[in-house]
């Protein structure tokens, strides 16, 4: 199996599924334009986001990781009426460019961008007590994810979802001896997850237009029950 039928497959599900939606692929194309990295979640992941938001019922989300909001935008639309989500990113660059493409989506009153490091900005909205969020979107940098998951551990409450992104990276993430400081990251969150008594939760490797990677999904708020 080779990542042209991954993909090939990856594009039939999305025509047969996912309605046309000029608002999403102008968001790919400004991105594009303006030289950003092609890493945004597919459209087949950004519904499947969509879904867990929908699923969840949530009314706030929390997104770590905003590069040109394509994956903001799916989260966005799946909140409940009078919801909002939050959204980080580092890169002024990246910001800007989101902002743009989230007022095209016209979700510039339910969408707030925080420009700066998720590392600083967490531990303000903690301090400012902006939680609990029902959904939390992990997606920045891979090296940081354990303290991300801390810090959304914090700012959610029994029943809030964690999703983490790109935890498999090709399969790396089995390699203990990796030298690459994203697969160290993973590896520290899974392992912290391992032993996590306040949520649980589980890995989905995926194939697809953007290769062999995978989602944690948590719950918060739950032990794994050995019966
Ligand atoms: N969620 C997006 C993709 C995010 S790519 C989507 O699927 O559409 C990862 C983003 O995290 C990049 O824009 C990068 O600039 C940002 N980032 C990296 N380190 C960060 C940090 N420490 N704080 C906030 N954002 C960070
Ligand atoms: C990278 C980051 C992502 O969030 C992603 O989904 C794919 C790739 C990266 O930094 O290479
Ligand atoms: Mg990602």
């Amino acid at each position: 199996m080779t990542l042209d039928r991954w993909t090939e497959v990856d594009q039939y599900f999305t025509q047969k599924l996912l309605p046309a939606d000029g608002v999403l692929e102008s968001a790919l194309e400004t991105s594009m334009d303006a030289g950003l990295p092609a890493i945004s979640v597919s459209p087949t992941q950004g519904r499947f986001l969509q879904l867990l938001a929908q699923i969840a019922g949530a009314r706030s989300i929390l997104e770590i990781g905003t590069l040109g909001g394509y994956s903001t935008i799916w989260l966005a639309r799946g909140l409940s009426a009078g919801g909002r989500i939050i959204t980080l990113e580092v890169d002024s660059r990246h910001a800007e460019v989101a902002a743009i493409n989230i007022a095209r989506a016209g979700l510039q009153d339910i969408v707030e961008i925080r420009v700066g490091n998720a590392l600083e900005i967490l531990p303000q909205l903690a301090a400012a007590r902006s939680g609990p969020f029902d959904l939390i979107f992990i997606d920045a940098d891979k090296q940081n994810i354990p303290t991300y998951f801390e810090w959304s551990l914090r700012l959610s409450r029994p029943g809030s979802v964690i999703v983490v992104d790109n935890v498999v990276r090709d399969g790396a993430v089995i390699d203990s001896e990796s030298s690459d400081a994203s697969v160290q990251g993973v590896r520290r969150f899974i392992d912290s997850l391992g032993a996590e008594s306040r949520a649980s939760g589980t890995v989905i490797q995926t194939v697809g237009v953007k290769g062999y990677d995978g989602f944690a999904i948590l719950l918060v708020g739950t032990a794994i029950q050995s019966t």
